[in-house]
C-alpha cells in the first residue's frame, strides 16, 4: 500500500536544536490541511525524507475519504509561509493510523510534532477509537525517539515494510499509543 511503503522512511535531517530553545505552544495553531497548503507541505516533505511523497501521491492519498490531513501554522506567518508541520492519518474503525508526519527542519525540537500527536490523542478521547499507530522505518532513529517520547511503544516488526529508491528493503517497527494504557 502506497502510504505504508513510503511512510516514515529514513528521515533526512538531524534534529540538533536544544530543547531549551522551545517556542511557546500559543505561537502555533492546528487546522485542517486544504489543497492550497500542498506547496508548503511538499516543501517540508522534500526536506524531511530521503524518499519523499510526490505531489501526485499526496493528492491520491488525500482523495481517499478515510485519510485526513492536519497542518500546524505559525500565528505570525504569512499565508505563503505559515505551515511548519503536518500529519496525515487514516481513520480505522478502532484506531488512527499515522501515515505521514513531518516538521519543517527549521522548527524541529520546538515541540511542534508533539502538538500534532497531542491533537490526535484528544481526538481519540472524543470518538470510539482507542489507539494511535505509526510504522517507523528501522533506520529512522529520530522517528523512533520522537514516538517513544510521545508514549508510543513498539508492538511488532513488519519485515520489508519499506523500500528505498534503490530497491533496498527495510523493516518497519509498528508502534502504538493506547488510550487505556495512558489514562
Ligand atoms: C520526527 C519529527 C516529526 C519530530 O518533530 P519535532 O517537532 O522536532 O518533535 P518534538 O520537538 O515534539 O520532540 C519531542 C521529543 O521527541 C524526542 N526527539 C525528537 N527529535 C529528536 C532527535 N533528533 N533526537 C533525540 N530525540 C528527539 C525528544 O525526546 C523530544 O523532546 P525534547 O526536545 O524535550 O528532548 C521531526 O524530526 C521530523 O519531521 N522528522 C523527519 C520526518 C520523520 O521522521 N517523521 C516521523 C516518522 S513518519
Amino acid at each position: 500500500m502506497l502510504n505504508i511503503k513510503l511512510d516514515c522512511f529514513n528521515a533526512v535531517k538531524q534534529n540538533l536544536r536544544s530543547a531549551k530553545n522551545k517556542t511557546p505552544t500559543k505561537n502555533y495553531y492546528i487546522s485542517w490541511g486544504v489543497r492550497q497548503d500542498l506547496p508548503q507541505i511538499l516543501e517540508i516533505e522534500q526536506s524531511s525524507f530521503q524518499c519523499p511523497w510526490t505531489k501526485e501521491e499526496f493528492i491520491k492519498t488525500l482523495s481517499q475519504r478515510t485519510n485526513v490531513c492536519l497542518v500546524i501554522r505559525k500565528t505570525s506567518g504569512t499565508i505563503e509561509h505559515d505551515i511548519v508541520g503536518y500529519v496525515i492519518y487514516e481513520l480505522n474503525k478502532k484506531y488512527l493510523n499515522i501515515i505521514n508526519l513531518a516538521v519543517h527542519p527549521h522548527y524541529v525540537r520546538f515541540g511542534i510534532g508533539s502538538q500534532l500527536i497531542d491533537k490526535l490523542k484528544r481526538k481519540l478521547a472524543i470518538d470510539k477509537r482507542r489507539s494511535l499507530v505509526a510504522i517507523i522505518s528501522e533506520y529512522n532513529l529520530t522517528g523512533h525517539l520522537f514516538f517513544r517520547a510521545n508514549g508510543f511503544r513498539v508492538e511488532h516488526i513488519i519485515p520489508n515494510e519499506f523500500c528505498d529508491d534503490k530497491g533496498v528493503y527495510y523493516d518497519g517497527y509498528c508502534a502504538r499509543w493506547h488510550i487505556i494504557r495512558n489514562m
